[in-house]
């Protein structure tokens, strides 16, 4: 290991165990002048920290004391969270030490006793949480803290909200006592906060309030803001606060989980001086509204009845609301199993005339009818979102009314239960923007007057639709605004459809298709949408439609779609990528192709995608990543998604990758752990990142020597063909050479020589040719043109071989009249023919002249006659002639083969 062999690691590391105090470095995160001593179970504060840190938090220890000398070292110190340990009071002199604190935070200790001399000279403080303590006030202890803007003393068992006798906290604007144990609200309670002109909120929540004095809040009559969630607040009770509020400034009042049951008209009687703009009653198990209950609200804006069990909404229930904009009834109606279905009346929106959002998520009702929207001018959005209202088709009908809602821009019917829509369904919402018909179960052909009407629309959502949803050419004839189409898992597999459902949608910049098994598409699927920027076709089956075998090659239907930018095609089963699939996508940013079966890709395919910033092609099967294949896309990507591949480690499959891997500024996550090797076996399990580049380096020696021997090994392998096909000719010309090389001087004595023949030609034949020899030869003889027949011209006496060797000598050409009698003749073939052969070579002479009686095969001729008829010139090969009106032409062709030079040329 690398740690015994680093002489200066073993030092340190021995003084690391003999002096662990000295070395001791406290681990707190220290970031931008913040330290986090938080979970370190310190028991007191590290003083090993920067001087200069504003923040510092060391909750969740064990602290039992704050020593303010502990704290000098930290003079810049703004903010001391000691939150979560078990301090049991709060140091005097800390706003000493820590001159520039404002934000204090002491939550969940024990602080008990609380004087004034414990918070003296805190003028700088402006929050301190004091929440979760057992705090018990001795005197006035925030008489000094006169800048504090906040202040936490929830769950300490206070029993009474009064926090001094004298007006105090000049400046504190929210005053937080949920928790405590206060019953009652007397009178002069909030009469230190007197001249805190500045305060506007309360928060009272979960407080066993069972009473309030008259004129308990007189003191705080800029009160704004007042939080009374989960105190038990009977009908009676709440109508009476609402008197004691009525005149204060109030503006926004919560009341959730308060346990009212009923809410009558008088109930916010007392509030009706106020300006109240926002009222929560959500989580109240309400179940009635009396008509008229919310007249005292000319003025509110936002009201919210979420989680009620009211049973009935009907034209009084919002009365006087005329100042709403949003209404949320999310859950507000609901059905028990032994309560009947709530009803909304006809008109029951009416007065809302200024309502822009109306929130009715999970609601329960009978139904739609006609007039249940009437009204609702200033209507932009509805949201009926997994509402149980019994809708199964919508007709021309269902949202008619909202024909008075020119402003309705979002349409959410999401999980309705939806089965179909009715031509159209959705004709008077003609400024409609989005609509939302997901989760639903709409089963029919989508023929595109369902679309009809809505002349503004820019996104549909029609995903997770049982894919049961068939479309065809005319499907969005009607909506050619349409710019965003959601339809993952919604339709059949088949898209086979021509001319293409999207044609008309020339302003389509997003189109999801995912989910769908979509197996059949047309290579003019997505043609004319230049705007297409968002394609999502995630599990689909188009694995055939990119394959080469495709009958008709493999389909491009990306051709036209030249402005994409996001490319999402998961687990398609892909094993194939088209070389021209990507051509021309140079603002694609995006490429999304995990899950797929992708081994080998070609060189060239992402040569296009210079603007690639994030590619996904994990759990494949790439075995390598190439420099060819993936240098263009991987130049500028700031993250890449490569793990689970079954990589190759060699040389030539990792070395350009590895390399990659760790030079790039490319975020990889997981990069040591999930790109893992396959093969060889050497890195089998092994982390990409473990590759050896340098044992390629010594690879080019071998490479080398490689080269050498393979081309020496297939050097020698020709030179051996060709020894052995075509040796007779290398020697033959060999021979010739040489002998032309010794004789090439003396050709004098060549000129000599021509004299010295006697016969023209010496003529070798089988005995069985002797007659066609006699006949055919003969008479081409005269004077000076005479032939050496063996049987007529060899001296009688002579032994045959001499007679051989002398006459071919004196013969200026030999004769070879070729049969199979000749070559079959042993005597011949013997000697003769060796002779023959040695005199060629031996004096360099071109001497031989072939006469074919018969057809003869090349290798009877080379087996027999060492001869091969590419040893000889054309025209000393002659073949008699079978018809008789030839034979003056072959005795032309003989003579001029006779006559021929004897030299090689
Ligand atoms: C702390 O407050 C006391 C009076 O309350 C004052 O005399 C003293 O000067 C203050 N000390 C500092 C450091 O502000
Ligand atoms: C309510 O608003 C009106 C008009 O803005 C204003 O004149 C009135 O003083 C406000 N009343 C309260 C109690 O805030
Ligand atoms: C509410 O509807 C009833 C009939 O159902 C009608 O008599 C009453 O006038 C309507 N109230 C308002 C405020 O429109
Ligand atoms: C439609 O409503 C559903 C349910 O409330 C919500 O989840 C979804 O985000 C909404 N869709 C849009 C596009 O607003
Ligand atoms: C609704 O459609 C029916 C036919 O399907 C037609 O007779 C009727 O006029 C349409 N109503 C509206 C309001 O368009
Ligand atoms: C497409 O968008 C352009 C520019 O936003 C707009 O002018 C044109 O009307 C749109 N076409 C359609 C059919 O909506
Ligand atoms: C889309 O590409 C075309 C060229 O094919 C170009 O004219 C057009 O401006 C591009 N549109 C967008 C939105 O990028
Ligand atoms: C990378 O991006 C820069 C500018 O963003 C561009 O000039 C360069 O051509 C890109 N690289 C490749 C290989 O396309």
């Amino acid at each position: 290991m690398a740690i015994w062999t680093n002489p200066l690691l073993l030092l340190y590391l021995c003084m690391w165990i003999l002096l662990p105090c000295q070395t001791y470095i406290s681990k707190c995160r220290v970031m931008q002048r913040k330290a986090d001593c938080s979970h370190m179970n310190l028991n007191t504060i590290p003083q090993d920290l920067p001087e200069d840190i504003r923040v510092l938090d060391v909750s969740h220890n064990r602290l039992v004391e704050l020593k303010p000398l502990s704290l000098t070292r930290y003079r810049s110190l703004e903010q001391l969270d000691a939150s979560s340990n078990s301090l049991k009071g709060v140091p005097a002199g800390l706003c000493q030490a820590t001159p520039e604190l404002w934000r204090l935070t002491l939550c969940h200790n024990e602080v008990h006793l609380l004087q004034v001399r414990d918070l003296r000279n805190c003028t700088r403080l402006t929050h301190i949480d004091l929440s979760d303590n057992r705090l018990k006030l001795i005197g006035e202890p925030f008489l000094g803290t006169e800048n504090l803007v906040w202040l936490d003393v929830s769950r300490n068992k206070l029993t009474t909200a009064c926090l001094g006798l004298r007006p105090q906290l000049p400046s504190l604007e929210t005053l937080i006592l949920a928790g405590n144990d206060i019953t009652e609200i007397k009178k002069d309670d909030f009469n230190f906060l007197n001249k805190s002109l500045s305060f506007r909120m309360l928060i009272l929540s979960y407080l066993p309030l069972k009473k309030v004095d008259h004129g308990c809040f007189k003191p705080i009559s800029k009160l704004q803001d007042l939080v009374l969630d989960g105190c038990k607040l009977n009908s009676m009770f709440l109508s009476r606060l609402c008197e004691e509020l009525s005149d204060t400034l109030l503006r926004n009042l919560s009341v959730r989980n308060t346990q009212q049951v009923m809410l009558t008209h008088s109930t916010f009687k007392g509030l009706e001086k106020t300006n109240l703009t926002i009222l929560d009653l959500s989580n109240n198990n309400m179940a009635r509204i009396t008509d008229g209950t919310f007249e005292w609200f000319p003025v509110l804006e936002y009201l919210s009845l979420e989680q009620n069990n009211l049973k009935l909404l009907t034209n009084g229930t919002f009365f006087g609301l005329r100042s709403l904009k949003k209404l949320n009834l999310h859950l507000a109606l609901t059905k028990t199993h032994s309560s009947a279905l709530p009803v909304i009346d006809d008109f029951s929106f009416q007065p809302l005339v200024q309502l822009e959002y109306l929130y009715m998520e999970k609601t329960s009702f009978r139904e739609i009818t006609e007039n249940i929207f009437y009204g609702l001018p200033c209507l932009k959005e509805l949201n009926l979102g997994w509402s149980n209202t019994g809708l199964k088709a919508i007709s021309n009908t269902t949202f008619a009314a909202l024909k008075g809602s020119p402003l309705l821009q979002t349409l959410n019917l999401t999980g309705m239960g939806i089965k179909s829509l009715g031509p159209g369904a959705f004709s008077n919402l003609g400024n409609l923007k989005i609509l939302v018909l997901s989760h639903n179960f709409i089963y029919q052909r989508l023929m595109g007057e369902e679309f009809q009407g809505l002349n503004n629309i820019k996104e549909m959502y029609i995903s997770y639709n049982q894919q049961m949803i068939t479309l065809t050419s005319t499907s969005f004839i009607y909506v050619p605004t349409l710019t965003a189409l959601m339809l993952g898992h919604a339709l059949t597999a088949n898209l086979d459809i021509e001319p293409s459902p999207f044609q008309f949608l020339i302003n389509l910049t997003m189109l999801d298709l995912s989910n769908n098994n979509i197996a059949n598409i047309k290579n003019g699927l997505l043609d004319g949408l230049h705007h297409l920027s968002v394609l999502k076709l995630q599990h689909n089956n188009l694995a055939r439609v990119w394959k080469n075998a495709n009958p008709g090659g493999p389909v491009l239907f990306l051709r036209d779609t030249r402005n994409l930018t996001v490319l999402e095609m998961d687990y398609n089963g892909l094993d194939e990528i088209p070389t021209l699939a990507f051509q021309g996508l140079s603002q694609l940013k995006y490429l999304s192709m995990s899950g797929n079966l992708l081994n080998f890709l070609h060189a060239s395919i992402f040569n296009d995608l210079r603007s690639l910033l994030v590619l996904r092609m994990q759990k494949n099967l790439l075995t390598s990543v190439q420099r060819e294949t993936f240098r263009v896309p991987l130049s500028n990507l700031t993250e890449l998604f490569m793990d689970h591949n079954p990589f190759d480690c060699t040389c030539d499959s990792m070395l350009w990758f590895h390399t990659w891997l760790n030079t790039t500024n490319t975020s990889i996550s997981d990069r040591d752990k999930s790109y893992i090797c396959n093969t060889p076996s050497v890195y089998f399990n092994h982390s990409v990142m473990d590759f050896n580049p340098e044992s390629c380096k010594d690879m080019v020696p071998f490479q080398a020597l490689y080269a050498i021997t393979s081309t020496l090994v297939l050097s020698l392998m020709m030179i051996a063909f060709l020894v052995h096909y075509q040796g007779w000719r290398i020697q033959f010309y060999w021979n010739i050479l040489i002998n032309r090389t010794i004789d090439v001087s003396d050709s004098r004595y060549k000129r000599m020589a021509e004299c010295r023949y006697k016969y023209k030609a010496y003529i070798v034949h089988a005995q069985k040719d002797k007659l066609w020899v006699e006949r055919s030869l003969l008479p081409l003889e005269d004077n000076t043109f005479r032939f050496f027949l063996e049987d007529r011209d060899a001296m009688p006496g002579c032994s045959t071989l001499e007679t051989i060797v002398d006459n071919m000598r004196m013969s200026r050409k030999i004769i070879f009249v070729v049969t199979e009698a000749l070559l079959n003749d042993p005597w011949c073939r013997q000697f003769k023919a060796h002779h023959a052969l040695y005199q060629v070579m031996e004096d360099n002479r071109d001497s031989l002249v072939l006469i074919f009686l018969e057809d003869v095969a090349e290798y009877r001729l080379t087996q027999s006659l060492m001869l091969r008829k590419g040893m000889l010139k054309r025209r000393c090969m002659i073949q008699w002639p079978l018809q008789r009106e030839r034979i003056p032409a072959f005795r032309q062709k003989l003579q001029l083969a006779l006559g021929s030079s004897n030299r090689i040329s």
